[in-house]
């Protein structure tokens, strides 16, 4: 994507906007990840005592989170659609941020109801804003600047640092204090989020406009794809199949490897036993931890004239996340060969660093891509779609994880392994062919 009028003020080397929507999204994120760190919790807590819930029982708790979580990003399609299409993405991101608010403020009401609209609430706001923020921190940079890539990393790592605190501090406020005040606090998160985007909109000059206004782009509506946006649309359409089996591996974290890591993982480290939902922060804090030094890498690396298209780090990534599983089946065969019957913990922590690994190959990565290839007019669309995928991803993971209760963990391991590492040396060997597709559009200036 590429705007006419980019806004030429830098900071850290990248443009100034960069940081009020890094800033505007880890607030979301905090809001985001800071709900969904107590809801479960609040809809099985009982309804009598001092910070009563819902009393609702672990599975009809766990479906309506499989619901929320799917939906919220499904939804991303119709905030893209609405963004390309009326509203552009700068008001759309306005917009979404004014939904979320509604939404965590609607469920801080002791109501049934009331909880009911705020989930719908959130799901249209972040369905609005999420895709389409993404797409404006594409469009801060021009078309062929190697800047980009990083810049959604750094992007990602505020992303990051909103979901590594909202469930230390909601999730405590909530369950500890009042789970409606955990709902306010989430809901306030967003509130700062919408007083940076606000104030900081000045460095969005000419980003995620809507292109009807202008005489170039109303020539464009009328005109269909050409050849070339449509082999570049193809290419994006089979990066995503990728994309599903990275997020139904990388998704497992919540679900199978958390059983796994209570019942089959030795968590004493010097007499301390670490609690199994310490692992959850893993994903967020390894980010955080790593994510500029793997920016710093790959902008190395395609310093240096290598192979760095994004293509070719998706399918590296996607390499990674199978010797990712490939270290957890080393796990499972170690209880064999323990007296306790458990296994060592290192195991679980590197796979879960080898996950951020191949996320930060593969997420930012996809995020980067699209705004390089997606056609002008349909830009938010295609974001809203990889982000529908995403939410397919997740699908899987949750039908890949029952299948283990069966099947056992080995196999589920194995089959994941195998299923990253086929896709992954398939996108290997079609480097070559896609760069072609893509018709140039990925192809470095500086
Ligand atoms: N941690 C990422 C985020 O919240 C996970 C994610 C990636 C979610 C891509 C949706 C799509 O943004």
């Amino acid at each position: 994507m590429q705007s006419s009028t980019l806004p030429q003020k830098k900071l850290f080397g990248h443009p100034s906007g960069l940081f009020v929507l890094f800033f505007t999204e880890m607030w979301e994120r905090f809001s985001f990840y800071g709900m969904r760190a107590i809801l479960v919790l609040y809809l099985t807590a009982q309804s009598t005592g001092d910070n009563p819930g819902l009393a609702w029982t672990k599975k009809e708790a766990l479906a309506l989170y499989g619901w929320y979580g799917m939906f919220v990003y499904f939804m991303g399609i119709f905030g893209g659609y609405i963004a390309d299409k009326y509203l552009g993405q700068k008001k759309s991101v306005l917009v979404g941020g004014v939904f979320i608010i509604a939404g965590q403020f609607a469920l801080t009401i002791d109501n049934i109801s009331a909880f009911y609209s705020g989930l719908v609430l959130l799901v249209c706001g972040v369905g609005l804003l999420k895709p389409n923020i993404s797409t404006m921190v594409g469009g801060l940079y021009k078309k062929g600047d190697i800047k980009r890539d990083s810049g959604f990393i750094i992007f990602y790592i505020g992303i990051n640092i909103g979901a590594l605190l909202a469930p230390l501090l909601v999730g405590y406020i909530g369950e500890k204090i009042d789970w409606h005040l955990g709902f306010s606090l989430a809901g306030f998160g967003m509130i700062l989020g919408q007083i940076v985007y606000v104030f900081g909109r000045k460095h969005l000059r000419g980003v995620g406009e809507l292109l009807k206004n202008s005489a170039t782009e109303a020539h464009l509506a009328d005109k269909p794809l050409t050849k070339e946006e449509k082999d570049r649309v193809v290419v994006l359409l089979l990066s995503f199949l990728v994309v599903i089996v990275f997020w139904a591996a990388y998704e497992q974290a919540g679900g199978l490897m958390s059983l796994y890591t209570r019942d089959s993982v030795d968590r004493f480290v010097f007499g301390w036993e670490i609690p199994t939902t310490f692992f959850q922060s893993l994903h967020a804090l390894y980010v955080v931890l790593i994510g500029a030094p793997m920016a710093w890498l790959w902008m190395r690396w395609s310093k240096s004239g290598r192979e760095s298209s994004s293509i070719f780090k998706m399918a590296i990534g996607q390499i990674i996340m199978a010797i990712s599983f490939v270290a957890l089946m080393v796990s499972v065969y170690e209880i064999s060969l323990s007296a306790i019957g458990k296994s060592p913990v290192h195991w679980l922590l590197l796979s879960y660093f080898l996950h951020v690994v191949a996320e930060l190959s593969i997420s930012p990565v996809a995020l980067s891509f699209i705004t390089k290839l997606a056609p002008v007019k349909y830009a938010s669309l295609m974001m809203g779609a990889y982000f529908a995928i995403t939410g397919f991803g997740n699908k899987l993971a949750g039908i890949l994880g029952e299948a283990a209760q069966g099947a056992g963990e080995m196999t589920i391991f194995a089959l994941i392994a195998g299923m990253c590492l086929v896709t992954g040396l398939l996108l290997l060997t079609l480097v070559k062919k896609l760069k072609k597709l893509a018709h140039g559009a990925e192809d470095n200036i500086e």
